[in-house]
């Protein structure tokens, strides 16, 4: 098949959160498998494509837009066509927000406008960049009109739409629909795009694409409900038949303690020595004191979802407890001032580091014993999972895809981590009591380590729902062979 993988996040080059993974590694698994996978991603800012992402095979312009692209082939089964012009190479910044943080009021306008484009190039068998694809994958909502832009030019390509978080519905003004030139008749809450008084782009996805998939099964069924649905609960029940809940897999050749180069020494289920360095190493990289007590890591966006709240409340019960915490990642800026005052309380023993960087993160998952993730809600997640590789035992909130990644250690015999609710600082530090009980009884922890890093997390198992789909889609096409 040839896939068209539509997405505003790719690691290393592009990432915010779990979509820039989720992307990259996805992508290089469906291409793996024996598909064609092109990758299409908007580049904000002058370095399109990105200086690293290796040499610029063919570039073009998209039909008569004012988008221009590059390509750059990964492998011969998969490209990446980076997407500059109006609204992106004329700006510093990221995907949704400038470099000083604030989101880019023209959100929707430009990814619509970059929608229209895309589909418009599809409207002949082939183009510039090669033949029409078989079928065109999106993410999220800044993808979400491009499927209403395929229904409404009448496009023969299925589609399907993953929900990485439905918290993000894309929201704009009825002037910016006007602007955009779509069909007004999709401007209404029963199928079309208006959502409480504004378009939502995630709407037009979730009513425009052939099928939906979200990024773990629980999530799949909490999306169905008023607590986690955002009020989209209602569309999404309509399209019930067609949503499916897909597990995250991550990529085991970034993620890998046995040669992970941002590692001080490696190590295998088998001889953790190495991880044992790495704990060294990052306690004295990071000027924490010593102390007889667990080193727990916290790694992520600091947002209301991430629960950080919650951990800011039981740090200075844990650090009573002589448990050491490094936090590493950024995000609102009242969440990271909150964040940031508590080394300045525990010196010596909480370290804070707004900042994304991949080698720290790395360094974090294997050195730490535990790895916490009290979010409120949880598509999927993604740093449980490297945590689990690394030999780090979580402790997660009992939600979404947490639920579908770890068992509970107390209540399990073949336990994985440690899991609470109801979502308190209570029950979030009793968890971690648990979890510090076993750490300190070594034969079972060392059970518990060599378990959880023999878990296979990888594409490889995981990749195979999304291709039945899309045969299924592919096969109930009105000119499919019969
Ligand atoms: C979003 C979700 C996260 C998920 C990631 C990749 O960042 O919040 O749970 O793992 O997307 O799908």
């Amino acid at each position: 098949m040839r896939i068209a993988f539509v997405t505003t996040e790719l690691a290393p080059w592009i990432k915010v959160g779990g979509l820039a993974d989720v992307s990259a590694s996805l992508a290089r698994a469906l291409s793996a498998l024996g598909h064609t996978v092109q990758i299409l991603i908007p580049v904000t800012g002058p370095d399109c494509p990105p200086r690293s992402a290796g040499a610029v095979e063919r570039s073009g312009s998209i039909g008569n837009s004012s988008f221009v692209w590059h390509a750059t082939a990964l492998s011969s089964h998969l490209e990446i066509i980076w997407i500059g012009g109006v609204g992106f190479s004329d700006r510093r910044g990221g995907p949704y927000a400038s470099s000083t943080g604030e989101e880019w009021p023209d959100g929707v306008l430009r990814y619509g406008r970059l929608c229209e484009a895309l589909a418009r190039a599809w409207i002949s068998p082939g183009n510039e960049w090669g033949p029409r694809p078989d079928l065109v994958h999106v993410h999220d909502w800044p993808t979400g009109l491009l499927l209403l832009w395929i229904r409404t030019l009448g496009i023969p390509i299925p589609s399907v739409l993953t929900i990485h978080n439905l918290a993000y519905p894309g929201l704009f003004s009825r002037e910016s629909f006007d602007r955009l030139g779509l069909p007004p008749q999709f401007w209404q809450a029963q199928g079309g795009l208006e959502f409480y008084g504004s378009g939502s782009a995630l709407k037009a996805g979730l009513v425009f694409a052939d099928h939906l998939t979200t990024v773990s099964p629980s999530y799949a069924r909490e999306i169905l409900t008023p607590a986690f649905g955002h009020g989209l609960e209602g569309v999404l029940e309509e399209r019930v038949n067609d949503l499916t809940g897909i597990l995250n897999g991550i990529d085991p050749e970034i993620w890998s303690p046995v040669n992970d180069p941002h590692l001080p020494s490696h190590y295998n289920a088998l001889d953790l020595t190495g991880k044992q360095n790495c704990r060294d190493t990052l306690i004295k990289r990071l000027h924490l004191a010593p102390s007889n007590g667990p080193l727990a890591a916290f790694i992520g966006r600091f947002t209301e979802q991430k629960g950080v709240d919650l951990l800011v409340e039981i740090a200075p019960w844990l650090i009573r407890r002589n448990w050491r915490l490094v936090l590493l990642g950024r995000g609102a800026p009242d969440i990271e001032q909150r964040v940031q005052d508590l080394p300045r309380h525990h010196p010596g023993a909480i370290q804070v580091m707004i900042e994304q960087s991949e080698p720290w993160a790395h360094l974090i998952e294997a050195g730490a014993d535990l790895f916490l993730m009290p979010s409120r809600f949880e598509p999927c997640g993604l740093n449980q999972q490297y945590s689990q590789r690394y030999g780090t035992l979580p402790i997660v909130h009992a939600v979404g895809g947490l639920i579908d990644t770890v068992r509970d250690a107390d209540q399990d015999a073949d336990g994985t981590g440690f899991r609470f609710e109801p979502h308190t600082a209570e029950s979030f530090f009793s968890a971690c009591l648990r979890a510090e009980r076993a750490w300190s009884d070594s034969h079972r922890w060392l059970v518990l380590v060599r378990r959880v890093m023999q878990i296979d997390c990888s594409w490889q198992a995981r990749a195979q729902p999304y291709i039945q789909i899309y045969e299924r889609l592919l096969a109930g096409r009105p000119d499919a062979p019969s």
